[in-house]
């Protein structure tokens, strides 16, 4: 099929009167065009854009397809878009990714996850604690949505979180999608570069930590430490952004459908599966997946030829009728949920998810038990959301909550608790 030359412009902004929702267009693509044409940078480029969750399934399960963005014919919203070094896999198609992928999967084994659990237990108690300390309307992405899993993150790698201010600006520029492809490279080098005068300290007092691990791989010639620094790197970048703008998202869903928060204080199945439809509900990767298709594939109706792009729109897929039933309702107790493509699929799957999961479940739930009648302090219309970034949230969310009774410090203790008055 040729381009079409109306073909309707790739955006990502999401409604200002449901910004939750995806934008109304692609909705109406999935159901009339669900494979559809789609401008990109001011019309350089007419990539597909996938709609319908059966199809996002096909297009990621398929090595047919592949994620290098330096391909010619790649969906790049910028020219000069780089692959950037092999730790970033991402950006690899195997066998490259593979290898990489490889030094990390037991990091991120549910067993291991688990016994992280206890520590971002301890993490979220302090933080709310010291919430709890201040006075009058609280940021909730300041003093907790974003310092638990960039905490989390650095205990996980072994690197001082004193630094913390250099990673979330580093990986800031990298979800901003207005930054040029030569900031988001030096983003990424200044990383790495930091990253990589940790390994010679790991190696000399070694940790408990994914750093001093993958050091050792570089000691058994699997990897080089220029590997160990950037795969860290990557690390840091996508256990920060990530989570921290699900946790704030996730608060202002919850409070807009109240009936349902009492449904995340059950038990943990209850508590797994609301995660995973709050997961499906936002898709906070909301950019789209960026393929090139490296033969001629038919995918629904269309054929995409050899070197055309494919943009996989995770938002509208996890909307898609046809899998989910009444999708743009929150349903906490949704039983097909755990299907939906939040994390991605295919193998470039989410390999974080195990930690992710484990954070919304601990967090989420601990939130609206120690921060009883939590409440949005300014109107919906004052929240900035964040339209121009890879991953969608919120720059600030100011909140309040009942001062009475005093919070409790401990879960159980919390679980005995009444209902405020000022609920
Ligand atoms: C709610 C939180 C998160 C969401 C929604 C999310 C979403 C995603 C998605 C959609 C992909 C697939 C990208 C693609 O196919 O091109 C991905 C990949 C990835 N994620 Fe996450 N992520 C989250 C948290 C994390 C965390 C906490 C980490 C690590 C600490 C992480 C590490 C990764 C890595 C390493 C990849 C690349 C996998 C590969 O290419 O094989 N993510 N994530």
């Amino acid at each position: 099929m040729p381009p079409t030359p109306s073909a309707p412009a790739f955006v990502l902004a999401r409604p200002k009167d449901a910004p939750l929702d995806p934008p109304p267009l692609y909705a109406q693509l999935r159901e009339e065009q669900p494979i559809a044409r789609v401008s990109l940078g001011g019309g350089r480029l007419t990539p597909w854009l996938v709609t319908r969750w059966e199809d996002a399934r096909t297009v990621l399960g398929s090595p047919a397809f592949s994620t290098d963005p330096t391909h010619p014919g790649a969906p790049n919203d910028r020219e000069g878009q780089r692959q950037g070094p092999r730790g970033f896999f991402q950006n690899f198609d195997d066998p490259i990714h593979a290898t990489m992928r490889r030094t990390l999967t037991r990091e991120f084994m549910v067993k291991r996850i688990d016994a992280l659990r206890p520590g971002i237990a301890r993490l979220t108690d302090e933080l709310l604690t010291g919430m709890t300390e201040l006075n009058g309307p609280v940021d909730l992405v300041k003093h907790f949505s974003l310092p638990l899993p960039s905490l989390v993150i650095c205990e996980l790698l072994g690197v001082p979180y004193e630094e913390h201010a250099f990673f979330q600006e580093q990986s800031k520029t990298l979800v901003d999608r207005t930054a040029t492809a030569q900031e988001s490279a030096q983003a990424i080098a200044n990383l790495g570069e930091y990253l990589l005068s940790l390994v010679p300290i790991k190696r000399k007092s070694p940790g408990d930590d994914v750093i001093t691990r993958l050091a050792a791989q570089a000691d058994e010639g699997v990897i080089t430490d220029q590997d160990a620094a950037d795969l860290s790197a990557f690390l840091l970048f996508a256990g920060h952004e990530t989570t921290a703008n699900m946790i704030a998202l996730c608060t202002i869903t919850l409070l807009q459908n109240p009936s349902q928060i009492p449904h995340l204080l059950g038990g943990p199945a209850q508590v797994a599966g609301a995660v995973e439809e709050l997961l499906r509900y936002l898709s906070i990767v909301h950019f789209g997946l960026r393929r090139t298709a490296l033969e001629d594939v038919t995918v629904g109706d269309v054929t995409i030829r050899a070197g055309e792009g494919v943009i996989i729109s995770l938002n509208v897929a996890n909307r898609d009728p046809e899998f989910f039933t009444t999708p743009d309702d929150l349903d906490l107790a949704r039983a097909n949920a755990r299907q939906h493509l939040a994390f991605g699929y295919g193998i470039h799957q989410c390999l974080g998810q195990p930690l992710a999961r484990a954070e919304l479940q601990i967090v989420l739930p601990e939130l609206f038990r120690r921060l009883p009648g939590l409440k949005i302090a300014v109107p919906m219309e004052e929240i900035a959301f964040k339209q121009d970034t890879a991953v969608y949230g919120v720059h600030e969310l100011p909140v309040t909550w009942c001062p009475w009774p005093p919070a409790p410090h401990s879960p159980t203790q919390s679980k005995k608790r009444e209902q405020p008055s000022c609920m």
